[in-house]
């Protein structure tokens, strides 16, 4: 990539990864745009932990990963506020079915969840993952819709091969998130 045109460059990116299978996917995200300098800070579920290890991505980007809201090792401020005033965008990959909804309910009861509640929509960037009855749940549809009026945006998930048969719910591609992340920076 053109360095001159590298709109990650220095910019502070949060990547929320939330329990699904399709987890061990966010470590090639992180990995790309730490390699365009953007400083990552990747926050992970519990469930998301039982999926991929925190080393692989405190590994990756270079940082230390957040899991715990309780952590008393942040400074002085409450961490969710310090790292949500940080960040000029937060992608959610793989978003589960239980992050949308925790959303869409205003539940801030983790890290992920609170580090949300604490940003404004406009630089929240949600790819749900997620088998196709799970995905077109009327609950989790109408959640999705929801927060895509409250002004989330959403990386629709494909169509194709899941772990439990065939469907949409599959992560969007790796190309269409780096793409999106790309023009939300360019715009703002
Ligand atoms: C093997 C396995 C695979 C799962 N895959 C998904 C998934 O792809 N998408 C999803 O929304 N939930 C999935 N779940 C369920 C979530 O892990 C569960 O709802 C969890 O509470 C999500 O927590 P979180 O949103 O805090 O990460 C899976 C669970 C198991 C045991």
């Amino acid at each position: 990539m053109n360095k001159a045109k590298n709109v990650f460059l220095g910019k502070e990116i949060g990547i929320a990864i939330t329990g699904g299978i399709a987890a061990y996917k966010s470590a090639e995200i992180v990995s790309c745009l730490h390699k365009q300098d953007a400083r990552i800070t990747v926050l992970m579920t519990r469930a998301a932990r039982e999926f991929v290890s925190h080393l692989t991505f405190q590994t990756l980007s270079h940082n230390r990963v957040f899991t715990d809201l309780f952590a008393n090792d942040y400074y002085f401020d409450p961490q969710h506020i310090a790292l949500a005033e940080r960040l000029n965008l937060l992608l959610i990959a793989p978003a589960s079915a239980n992050i949308i909804g925790k959303i869409a309910s205003g539940i801030a009861d983790d890290l992920v969840s609170t580090v949300v509640m604490s940003l404004n929509p406009s630089v929240v960037i949600i790819a749900p993952a997620m088998n196709e009855k799970m995905y077109l749940n009327a609950i989790v549809q109408k959640n999705i819709t929801l927060l895509k009026k409250i002004g989330y945006h959403f990386i629709e998930p494909e169509k194709g091969k899941l772990v439990c048969g065939e469907g949409i719910g599959r992560l969007a591609s790796f190309d269409r998130i780096i793409e999106t992340l790309r023009k939300k920076l360019s715009r703002n």
